[in-house]
């Protein structure tokens, strides 16, 4: 065993170079492994005799002493390196924003519908609910619509299977309900309504409220009185005229378009549309299953988008049916 140093030197190349604990133990086997060069060089000194022996087995050693050394030397450098890299990968920069799941809301048209609901429960009004999908006889017959009325056409309204149709407004609500009722009848019935039309201010998906008052003496003025006090409290003011502007529905008599104008804000002076209503026709009465002799009264309908929008200065209806967090959260 002449050049240990040479052995030595070159295992201390090889333990270097090795990148991973996987090489590092394979260079390893070559010099203290079975078949290792100092194993090998142990192995030998049986034929040399007892002082070579000595001495030589000493120098063997103490070069084995030196690789072991440097062995574990570079296993705990390479350790520390897996380690350092590890944590590298897996820091955490605290100074970075959270991911922060966004808290959902009422949506403005439902906050409507609640609203509404809310103040006309206060002033004795029952509230209704009923079928989205409709016979023609509620939604158009027993209201009054002659068989040949437009919105009755495949252009107005969803048909679907079976001859039914998707309700074009809440109305055949109040034959629902005034049907299953002993007057004093006084309900609204707010929920959703679908008509073929889509633009800035049309969605095929709409909501209203449809509202009925039958008792033996409920005329106009009750219908200007609620519906009056019924806008100064939604929008939450006095500052605000109402007037009624002559109109037709078939299933009322007389009729009228309810405007309104706020008489300060940004709005102020301008005169909007927000309802249809009238005294209920004497044959919608009858198709009540009521005397028109005895029993009268009003109902109105109203868009339930109109009123948010107002309330809420939204120029564009289609807004309420995007589904975009930024304009609902505003909201929350
Ligand atoms: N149903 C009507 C529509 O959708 C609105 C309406 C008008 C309802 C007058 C009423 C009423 O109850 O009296 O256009």
């Amino acid at each position: 065993m002449d050049d240990l140093d040479g052995v030595v030197a070159e295992a201390l190349d090889v333990f270097a170079a090795a990148g991973d604990p996987a090489s590092l133990e394979q260079g390893k086997a070559r010099y203290l492994g079975k078949a290792g060069r100092l194993t090998e060089a142990l192995k030998s000194l049986g034929k040399l005799d007892p002082a070579e022996r000595r001495e030589a087995g000493a120098r063997i050693n103490a070069a084995k002493e030196r690789i072991e050394g440097a062995l574990a030397a570079r296993r705990d450098a390479l350790l520390e390196a897996e380690f350092e890299a590890r944590l590298r990968g897996e820091a955490v920069d605290v100074t970075l924003p959270g991911r922060m799941r966004a808290r959902g809301s009422v949506h403005p048209v439902i906050r409507t519908w609640r609203r509404v609901e809310d103040i006309f429960r206060s002033i004795g009004f029952a509230v209704a609910d009923g079928p989205e999908i409709e016979t023609d006889w509620y939604n158009f017959t027993a209201l009054n619509q002659p068989e040949n009325h437009p919105a009755r056409s495949m252009h107005d309204t969803f048909y679907v299977e079976g001859g039914l149709l998707l309700r074009t407004h809440t109305s055949p609500m109040q034959v629902r309900y005034a049907r299953t009722h002993e007057p004093p009848i006084k309900v609204i019935a707010p929920g959703r309504t679908y008509r073929v039309d889509s633009d800035a201010t049309h969605s095929p998906m709409f909501h209203q409220v449809e509202g009925l008052w039958i008792d033996e003496n409920i005329s106009f003025a009750d219908l200007k009185g609620v519906y009056t006090d019924f806008l100064r409290r939604f929008f939450e003011t006095d500052q605000l005229d109402v007037r009624f502007r002559p109109s037709f529905f078939p299933f009322t008599e007389p009729s009228a378009e309810i405007d309104m104008a706020f008489s300060s804000g940004p709005l102020k002076g301008r005169w909007l549309e927000i309802s249809g209503s009238g005294q209920v026709h004497p044959q919608v009465i009858r198709n009540f299953g009521l005397d028109p002799e005895r029993h009268v009264g009003f109902a109105f309908g109203s868009g339930l988008e109109r009123l948010t929008m107002l309330r809420y200065g939204v120029g564009d209806l289609r807004l309420f049916f995007e589904g975009d967090v930024r304009f609902l959260e505003q909201f929350a």
